[in-house]
């Protein structure tokens, strides 16, 4: 199908710079959906990888990553400042998760926004060959489309957004909307989780810009650009074949010794963020063993939670609040020997996220809002004898895909306490009737799959060139 190698546009590379223990400088896998989801896709391909190595200053030389050419866009303090923390991650990212914290406005966060993108878009048109297909992720990189279909009008360009796109009544604060809509539309195919999405920036399309727009095509200019839902996934049978293992198996039982053999372990993984719903959840435990419906002798609490983007000051302050939180229900709750939370923020390697996942009666992925939550997938695939519970929060894309699991409102403190407890005290077949409809939906939405679909949109949407869409 394709011709010539694929270029991915991403802010990140798959792999971080970091400080070993030991002083040294090594190379690790960056935590974080995008990098899960299209890293087992592009390795072994002919793939170029466009992005940010994860520092300032010069851009690193990069080896390639399992045969995937890396080439790398330097970012300076200044641009790390307002373009990383502050627009994408300050500006857009609260404001495409419901706003559930303050999104933040500043021209000289846009302008390095612009700068940036630019940037990236150069190194797109240069990493391209001609005729070629460019794949550009994420709401880093809104602008990307438009600023290089300007540089290279023969390329292909698909763009993929991972968070949720939001309401127009949301969007429509953004002080530069048209020029963002405007920057996305450079696409021949725009990607979004849900379908619902698609819909909002139809509407937006039409209300802002203007334009003819369905909620699967949008006229601009002389072209028409395709819009659609493609659910992101995961390498399910890779993470299988990995929690399949004897040695992960082994280390799945020693941490459960290590817990205390309890009766119930409950699981959660994220990234340190206020969309991930970490304080309504500790919340939540810390009632349940109030009211002793959960004691500590029987059922442990582990909370991973891997620092991120830790300079900006919402991320400071939750990172603050929840390591007060979990000192407090340890000490109100905890024993010698056996607190009520064991609290890790640390990076770790796959072998040992999947050994918790086996260890994991309970998986409670509760986020406010999250555009699909690849750990749900992952903690599914991963349970390879066909038990565990899963939490679920309505509000992750990852729920209108895994209906199975026990759903909730994750801003319903009641309502959450009452799901967990459901989880906890599900019978065997309950929860094994749920886990084997989610593995089955999961085996055959895969990664590939997801890729697959896209990119055949993506040629499709070629074709289309020229034609206007059908009004509604
Ligand atoms: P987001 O994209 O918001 O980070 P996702 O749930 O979609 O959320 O993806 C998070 C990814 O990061 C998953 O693939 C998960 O396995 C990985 N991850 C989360 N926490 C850690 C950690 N402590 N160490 C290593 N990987 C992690
Ligand atoms: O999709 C969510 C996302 O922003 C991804 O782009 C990224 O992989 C992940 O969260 C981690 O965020 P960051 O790259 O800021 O560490």
């Amino acid at each position: 199908m394709r011709q010539s190698p694929l270029v991915v546009v991403a802010n990140r590379l798959p792999i971080d710079d970091s400080v070993a223990p030991d002083g040294a400088f090594e190379w690790r896998r960056s935590p974080g959906g995008l990098v899960s989801a299209l890293h087992p896709l592009l390795r072994h391909t002919p793939a170029t990888w466009v992005g940010w190595a994860g520092g300032t200053g010069p851009a690193p030389e990069l080896p390639d990553v399992d045969g995937v050419r890396m080439r790398t866009v330097p970012l300076s303090a200044e641009d790390f400042r307002d373009h990383y923390e502050g627009f994408a991650n300050a500006t857009l990212w609260p404001l495409y998760h419901d706003a559930v914290e303050q999104p933040e406005y500043h021209r000289r966060w846009w302008e390095a926004y612009q700068r940036v993108n630019q940037r990236f878009a150069e190194a797109a048109a240069e990493a391209a060959e001609p005729g070629g297909l460019v794949w550009v992720q994420d709401y880093h990189l809104q602008l990307v489309p438009g600023l290089l279909r300007a540089l290279r009008p023969d390329l292909r360009i698909g763009f993929f957004l991972h968070v949720p796109f939001p309401p127009p009544e949301l969007f429509m604060q953004l002080p530069r909307r048209s020029e963002l809509l405007r920057g996305m539309l450079g696409a021949d195919l725009i990607g979004f989780q849900r379908a619902q999405a698609a819909h909002n920036f139809a509407q937006l399309a039409a209300k802002v810009l203007g334009l003819s727009a369905t909620d699967r095509r949008i006229g601009v200019d002389d072209r028409v650009v395709r819009i659609g839902a493609f659910p992101v996934a995961i390498d399910t049978a890779e993470m299988s074949a990995l929690a399949a293992r004897p040695e992960v198996a082994d280390r799945a039982r020693r941490l459960r010794q290590d817990l205390g053999q309890p009766e119930k372990v409950i699981l959660s993984v994220d990234r340190m963020d206020y969309t991930k719903g970490i304080e309504q959840r500790l919340k939540a435990y810390r009632e349940l063993l109030a009211s002793g419906d959960v004691k500590v002798r029987d059922t442990v609490l582990v909370q991973v939670a891997v620092p991120s983007r830790d300079r900006v000051g919402q991320y400071q302050i939750l990172r603050d609040r929840v390591e007060h939180q979990v000192g407090r229900i340890n000490g109100e709750f905890g024993r010698v020997g056996e607190p009520a939370i064991h609290y890790l923020s640390q990076p770790f390697d796959r072998a040992e996220l999947v050994a918790l996942y086996r260890v994991a009666d309970v998986m409670a992925v509760t986020p406010l809002r999250d555009g699909m939550n690849l750990v749900a997938k992952e903690y599914v695939a991963a349970r390879v004898d066909g038990t565990g519970a899963l939490l679920l929060s309505e509000f992750a894309g990852a729920a209108a895909e895994l209906e199975q699991a026990y759903l909730v409102n994750p801003h319903d403190l009641d309502g959450l306490k009452q799901g967990l407890l459901a989880a906890l005290r599900a019978g065997p077949e309950d929860v094994a009737a749920r886990m084997r409809a989610m593995r089955e939906h999961l085996a055959h939405n895969d990664i590939h799959a997801w890729a697959a679909s896209y990119l055949s949109a993506l040629e499709e949407s070629g074709s289309l060139v020229g034609r206007r869409p059908a009004a509604r």
